[in-house]
Order: structure tokens, then sequence, then C-alpha cells
């Protein structure tokens, strides 16, 4: 019977908690080394935005250790949102509603957040989200209240995928091509490791390409002199090695130099493919989201070299935080989606299968 009515009671408060709207929502992301919190207010923008990060545990392993991931989550996350709230000049009770990473990622630290967004949402009354991380990435740099008009392209760089991805609507995607192999950001770390820089690897590569001679070394651009959008990675990676393995020993201009001329190569590869997607869809506005879109010189070349209006975000909504959580959750919210009780996360979770959220 106690059981029965306390369901009773669960069910008449979340199907009440869909009908407030939702003006102030906490975005919590934990899917990879990161713990972010945030606030995002539908009228007043970011109230706080507030991350962890876990550079310095995972750095002695020269990545990411999973297990290790999910204990610091648990152990920052409920700080992280008091500080928030605190930053943001908000309580508890004035959340709307609870955002959170859902996928993909790593399961256990997906989890972390996923259990306790879903129930800090349930024990305040207000409906949960569950966010496709990559979602969030693509729609970062609309925030700040630069829609491009639809269809745009968006390039998606971080460290577990490359996507050339087609937007027709919001939450309406098209995969227009991906990395068959390494993600664009997991070769830069991988670099970055062969060169003796240290975890994470992109903005270390990036900061000593700027000293780098670009005439030294030519690296390949791979699967760039065939058709297509799809994208691949980790025969940069081998070129790399053998590139290493030729110079030892390394004196700081080789770092440098083969820096420089790896990044080139990224940049270059990413350039030729966002062309052909923009032509090929007659398409002239293009975003640029995740880690890998606050690399300097992939911005100013693509800026530069292609026929379209180039959207980014600031680097610190470039690599993972809470904000974009927050801030896609709030439209899925705005647009009445919410998510049962029940927790579900995703590793792997196809962009393709989100229900959109704008008329087409
Ligand atoms: O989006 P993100 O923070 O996490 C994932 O969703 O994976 O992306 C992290 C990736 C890492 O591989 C990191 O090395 C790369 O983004 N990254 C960069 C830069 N900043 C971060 N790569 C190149 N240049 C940068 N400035
Ligand atoms: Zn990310």
């Amino acid at each position: 019977m106690a059981l029965t009515t306390a369901r009773l009671v669960a069910q008449i408060r979340e199907e009440w908690s869909n009908f407030r709207i939702a003006m102030l929502v906490l975005g919590i992301e934990s899917s990879c080394d990161e713990t972010g919190v945030a606030l995002y207010h539908a009228q007043r923008g970011l109230l706080a935005n507030l991350l962890h990060s876990q550079f310095d545990i995972h750095a002695p392993f020269g990545g990411v250790v999973p297990e290790l991931a999910c204990r610091d989550h648990i152990c920052k996350i409920t700080p992280l949102v008091r500080r928030a709230l605190a930053e943001g000049g908000a309580q508890l009770q004035d959340i709307d509603g609870v955002a959170y990473t859902a996928g993909p990622g790593l399961k256990g630290a997906l989890l972390v957040g996923a259990a306790f967004g879903r129930t800090l949402a349930w024990s305040l009354g207000v409906p949960a989200i569950a966010v496709h991380h990559m979602e969030a990435h693509l729609l970062a740099p609309l925030m700040e209240g630069n829609r491009p008009p639809l269809p745009f392209i968006a390039l998606l760089v971080s460290g577990g995928h490359t996507q050339l991805v087609k937007v027709v609507a919001v939450g309406a995607y098209e995969m227009l091509g991906e990395s068959l192999d390494d993600a664009a950001g997991e070769a830069f770390d991988k670099v970055a490791k062969m060169l003796g820089l240290g975890y994470p690897g992109g903005p270390r590569i990036a900061a000593l390409a700027e000293k780098g001679d670009p005439q030294r070394f030519h690296f390949p651009r791979p699967m760039t002199d065939r058709p297509g959008l799809d994208f691949s990675f980790s025969g940069l990676k081998t070129f790399a090695l053998n590139t290493v393995s030729a110079h030892r020993p390394l004196h700081d201009q080789d770092r440098a130099d083969i820096a420089r001329a790896f990044e080139e190569a990224v940049v270059d590869s990413l350039l030729i493919k966002c062309r052909r997607a923009l032509q090929g869809e007659g398409v002239s506005h293009l975003v640029i989201a995740g880690g890998v879109s606050a690399n300097l010189r992939l911005r100013q070349r693509l800026e530069t070299q292609l026929p379209a209006k180039i959207h980014y975000a600031p680097p610190a909504l470039c690599v993972d935080n809470g904000a974009m959580i927050a801030y896609a959750g709030w439209q899925r919210l705005a647009a009445g989606h919410s998510e049962p009780l029940s927790i579900h996360t995703q590793a792997r979770w196809p962009l393709t299968d989100l229900p959109p959220i704008d008329p087409a």
C-alpha cells in the first residue's frame, strides 16, 4: 500500500513538473575527465559556469583512467552545484529543470552526473532532461544569440568525435561524414604524447606549433584525394611516429616543426571536407564546435579560406563544460521534452537518433 502511494505521489509530481516553464536550468557535465556545472537562465543567460578538470589525476597515466574519473566526479559534483548556486545568486528551489549529459561518454562517468541530476530533479519536483553531449557542443556557439540560418553545416571536432553534420533544424541532424578511425582531438593527444608534451595534447601541440617551421616537414592530407566527407587521422599518427623515430634524439626545434606540420595537416583535412560539404549542400554558414574548435589556426584558416560565415564559441565553451549542457537542456525542456524517472545513459549514442526540437 505504502509503495503504491509513494509511486502515485512520484507520478503526480513528475507530471506536474512538466507544466512548470523552464526558466532556470542546472546543467551537469560528467562524460569524461571534467566535472562541469552551470546555471542557464532563459532571459538572463549564463549565471554560473564552473569546471573542475581532472587533468592532474590522469596526467601520470598519459590518458583518462575511467575508474579514477568516476570517483573524482562523485567527489566534486555536490560542491560544484553549491558553488554554482552561490555564484548565480540562486537557491535550489529556484531551479526549474535539471539537464545532465547522458551520452556519449564513459559509462561510469555518465552515470554519476545522470544519477545526481535525475535524483535532484525528482527531489525538487522539476523535470529532468538527458542531453546528448555532441548536440550540446553543436549548440554552444549559438548560446550568445548568433543563430545561423537553417540549414547550416556543423563540424564537430572533439577528443572522441570528428563529424560533419547538416543541421536541418535544432535536433534534426543528417550525418554527412565522420572519422573512420581516430578523432581529430585524439590524434592531437597521441602525437603530443609521442613528442613528450603530456596530456591533454591539443593545446600543447597548438602552442608549440607556433614556433615551428611550416616548410620543414610535409604530412599527408588523408582521404582528401577521393570523394566523400569522411575523415581518417590514424595514418597521420603513424606518419608522426615515423618522423619522430627518424629524428631522434629530438631537439626542441624538431618537436616544434613536427607539431606545426601535424597541425597543418589536420587543419587542411578539416578545411577541405568543410569546403566540400558547404558546396555540396549549397550552404553558407558553418558552425565549428568541440575541443579542437578552440584551435586558433583552424579558426583562422576556415575564416579566411572558406566562402562561408564561421560560427564558434569562446574557447572555454569549446571544450567540455556544464554551460553547453544547461543550454541544450533548456532548449529541449522549453520544447516540452523531459525524462521519465528512470536513469538511462548511453556510452554510444548516434546524434541522428535525437528527436527534433524546432520544426524544419
Ligand atoms: O570537446 P572536448 O573537450 O572533449 C570531448 O568531448 O572529447 O575535446 C577535447 C579534445 C582533446 O583531444 C584536446 O586535445 C582537444 O580537444 N583540444 C585541442 C585544443 N584544445 C583542446 N586540439 C587542438 N587545439 C586546441 N587548441
Ligand atoms: Zn566534449
